[in-house]
Order: structure tokens, then C-alpha cells, then sequence
């Protein structure tokens, strides 16, 4: 039994294990009437997923009513080793009872000084030769915002290429390179506008109809083509902006040998790349970063999510070659979350002292081999991907009318009821993708073997329920 089974399994041990036979019902607590009644109309997770939580160990949370939930989601993808982990803990209180300013602008201290030692000290050593590093405001999106005004200084140019499926964040900037419609919608013109959207090496609905690596390539001569055309339309754009895994998109791992053709391309075109490592970062999809499995080295990286172990906290890390923006160029007051990075610095070591990248490979293989059983008996489980134990299923009606390749239409109604059914089993799982049709499995990367086996159980019976109810 590896270090890391053991711990999770002593964390969990306090909870009482979710039943066989569990099926709890929904009934609206007085916390939750009380949430829908006084928070925003914009609150999303608690509409699908309607829990008051109490208290949270390793994979499990418990809710008001004393009820434990596997916790799939995880914070989004933030709890790389689940809740309360006692190594973010320990760093949590360390940072406390040394009496830490607990707030520093972007001042230095030696926790910081640390922090950025652990963090180059996962880069791959042509990036961490010349790394620079700009602690953002406590968010994603902060950090993607700051990426885009690192490029466009850098260059001098101000466009940006963004994927059609990509999510990169909420603020302004960020939602101007989001591909769904529906948030910017309401918006009408949106503040930053130079964004040219490209279409995303989406094998299953491969936007060239080929599929394959004839989609691949497709793809790639299509990107080179209007970086290259004199009468495209297309300005030189100052970066391109991409995720190696598609989160929110759908769990869309890119084709590798696609990524090595757009690092070719970018390069050449004196483009830079920047890789949104949000969502994929940190040993989830079973390399430290995920832009590690093509073998590239991106310009700039953009963190977020495990990185602050459980706290908010976001950086961009980036080629010197780009460091040419002013002092003040990107400033903000909560960059300096002491907490963030004492916990952030515990999970790089845990994550590493402990192999969670091969231990997350091994539990995603586990897991996508039980999906891929299951998909014998449902051929509503259309498209089973990911990376590590960054996983989807798109689901797909299989009496709908198939597309160019082949495949059944997405089963948009099927996915609400599977995330419900697998509730109500104790199951927390997050929906993604076009439609929402796209189930999508983050748990945390110290979830056992075990674990992805009741995982997988539930999941199954909860298919089962909301396949019968159709
Ligand atoms: C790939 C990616 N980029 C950016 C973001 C935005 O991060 P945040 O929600 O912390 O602003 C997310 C959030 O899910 C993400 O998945």
C-alpha cells in the first residue's frame, strides 16, 4: 500500500463510509431555502448540486444532515489531496504560530521565497532556467488576465488566438476567450475584443469532420495557414492561448502530436504560447504539468487552483524573453496569501515526495478501464477521455441522428440525471462540455484504488436509474 493510500485512508477513516444501499433524498434545508433566497441569481453549483456542508476529510465531505458524499469535484480540480489534508494543515498552522503576516501586497518573506524555490523546482528545466514569475490577484482568471497583458507588451501587438470550447476565467478579458456564448451573451460588446477563435483538436466531434490524424492535420495546416496568409484577415496575433486538457470544454485532452505542431507554429511566427495549466496542473493528469506529456515548452503558464493547497492563490510564470512590461503593470492588493503558499509549498513536496503523478496516472487508468465496461452495457456513454484522473464521458443519445463521423448527437437531457442519480447514491460529480452533456470526474489524486472501484459501482447503478427513467 503506497504512503499516500495510507494517509487518505487514516483522514477518512472518521467518516462513516457512504452505504451500499445509500439513496438519500432531497429535501430544501433551511440553509439551502435561505441560500436561494438571499444569494445572487448568478450562484451556480448549489443549484445542482444542493448540499449545506459541515465538515470535509480526504475524498468524503458531510453535509447538515450528517450525510457523507464522495466528493468528485474537489474544489474543481483545486483539492489535489482532497480536504484537510494534514500536510496543508500543518502548514496552515505553522504559518500561525510563527506569527506570519498573514497579508503582503507582494512583499517578500521566507515562505514566499520558498514557495517560488518548490514551484521552479517542478518546471522542466529549459523553462525554470529562465523563468519569471508575477503572483496575481487570488484567481484564475486574474492570472490569465495578467498573462494577456504580459504578451501584449512583450509584443506589441494586441490580438490573441483563443480555442472554440476553451474556458479560461470570468473577468472581462478572460471571458472574451471563453468559447460557450451563453456568459458573454448578456454582455453585448465585450470590453476586450481582439480574439480570434480557432477550432479546438476535438477528436470525437473533430470540427474538420476527419477525425484522427487526419483531423490533426487538418487542423494544424489550417492555424499555419492564417498566421501565414498575407490576405487572411487575420492579424499576427501577440499569443495563442490554450488549454492541454479542455476543463469546462468538455475534458478534451489535445492530441500531442497537434501540441508539438502548434509550439512549431507559434514559434516560428514569433508568437508566444501560453498554457492555461488552471484545471490541468499539478500531477492531475499524470505529469506535473500537462503540456509535459507533449514534451513542449510553453512561454508562459498560467496557475491557479492546487497550486495555492486549498487557498486561493494564482501565478503566471513566463520566458524572460517576455519581461519587459513596467513596474506596476499588473499590481493588486491580495497577492500575498502567506497561507496559500505554505499550503501551496506542502502539496508540491507531498506531491512529489509521494509520486502522485504515477499514482494519479494509475487511478485514471483504473477508473477510464471501469467506464469502459460499463460502456458495453450503455451506449449512451458516446466518448470516454481525459488525462490522469482528469476524466469525462460525453453522453450521447444512441437512437439521435448521427453526425459526420459517425456519432450519436449529445444527450444533453441524460447528463442532469445521471449527476442527480449518482447524488443521491453519494456521489458528487460536476457536468461539463457542449450542452452540459459531458460528465466529468476530478477527484482528488490521493484517491485509492478502492475508491475508484465504488466510484465507478455508483456510478453505474446511478446510469442505470437514469437511463430507466427516460
Ligand atoms: C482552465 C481554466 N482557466 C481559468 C479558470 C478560471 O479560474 P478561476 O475560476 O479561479 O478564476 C478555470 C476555472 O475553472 C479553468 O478551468
Amino acid at each position: 500500500m503506497s504512503v499516500a493510500t495510507r494517509l487518505v485512508q487514516d483522514q477518512s477513516a472518521r467518516f462513516t463510509p457512504v452505504p451500499a444501499d445509500t439513496l438519500y433524498q432531497f429535501n430544501e434545508s433551511p440553509l439551502l431555502a435561505r441560500q436561494s433566497q438571499q444569494e445572487s441569481n448568478a450562484r451556480s453549483y448549489p443549484r445542482r448540486i444542493p448540499l449545506a456542508l459541515k465538515r470535509a476529510k480526504g475524498l468524503y465531505v458531510e453535509d447538515v444532515e450528517g450525510r457523507t458524499f464522495i466528493d468528485c469535484l474537489a474544489g474543481a480540480g483545486t483539492l489535489a489531496l482532497g480536504h484537510n489534508h494534514p500536510v496543508v494543515i500543518e502548514a496552515i498552522q505553522r504559518v500561525l504560530a510563527d506569527e506570519l503576516p498573514l497579508h503582503t501586497l507582494d512583499l517578500t518573506t521566507p515562505v514566499k521565497d520558498q514557495f517560488v524555490q518548490d514551484l521552479f523546482g517542478l518546471l522542466p528545466k529549459a523553462l525554470a532556467a529562465q523563468a519569471k514569475i508575477q503572483f496575481c490577484g487570488p484567481t484564475g482568471t486574474d492570472a490569465v488576465e495578467a498573462a494577456l497583458k504580459l504578451v501584449r507588451t512583450a509584443t506589441g501587438r494586441s490580438t490573441v488566438l483563443s480555442f472554440q470550447g476553451g474556458y479560461h476565467g470570468m473577468s472581462q478579458g478572460a471571458l472574451s476567450l471563453m468559447g460557450s456564448l451563453g456568459p458573454k451573451k448578456p454582455l453585448g460588446a465585450l470590453l476586450s475584443s481582439g480574439v480570434q477563435f480557432m477550432p479546438y483538436p476535438y477528436d470525437y466531434r473533430c470540427p474538420f469532420g476527419l477525425g484522427g490524424a487526419q483531423g490533426v492535420k487538418a487542423n494544424l495546416h489550417y492555424l499555419e495557414n492564417l498566421l501565414n496568409d498575407p490576405e487572411g484577415g487575420v492579424q499576427l496575433p501577440a499569443a495563442v492561448i490554450v488549454e492541454v486538457v479542455q476543463g469546462e470544454g468538455g475534458v478534451i485532452p489535445a492530441d500531442l502530436d497537434w501540441l508539438r505542431g502548434l509550439r512549431r507554429i507559434t514559434e516560428k511566427a514569433g508568437v508566444a504560447l501560453i498554457v492555461d495549466e488552471i484545471q490541468s496542473g499539478f500531477a492531475r493528469t499524470g505529469k506535473m504539468f500537462a503540456f509535459e506529456h507533449a514534451g513542449i515548452i510553453p512561454d508562459v503558464v498560467v496557475m491557479s487552483k492546487a497550486i495555492g493547497g486549498s487557498l486561493p492563490l494564482a501565478v503566471v510564470v513566463y520566458r524572460d524573453w517576455l519581461d519587459t512590461w513596467l513596474p506596476g503593470a499588473h499590481a493588486g492588493t491580495f497577492r500575498g496569501n502567506q497561507m496559500a503558499m505554505a499550503a501551496g509549498s506542502a502539496v508540491m513536496r507531498y506531491l512529489v515526495e509521494h509520486k502522485v503523478c504515477e499514482h494519479a496516472a494509475a487511478m485514471g487508468k483504473r477508473l477510464n478501464e471501469h467506464l469502459r465496461i460499463l460502456q458495453r452495457d450503455f451506449p449512451q456513454l458516446g466518448d470516454i477521455r481525459g488525462r490522469g484522473l482528469m476524466l469525462g464521458v460525453e453522453l450521447v443519445d444512441p437512437t439521435g441522428v448521427t453526425d459526420a463521423l459517425g456519432h450519436p448527437p449529445a444527450f444533453a437531457r441524460l447528463a442532469p440525471l445521471v449527476q442527480r442519480e449518482c447524488l443521491k447514491r453519494g456521489l458528487i460529480l460536476e457536468l461539463g462540455g457542449r450542452l452540459g452533456a459531458v460528465v466529468r470526474f476530478l477527484p482528488p489524486l490521493v484517491i485509492t484504488a478502492s475508491e475508484i472501484d465504488r466510484v465507478a459501482e455508483i456510478f453505474g447503478r446511478a446510469l442505470a436509474a437514469a437511463t430507466a427513467s427516460l
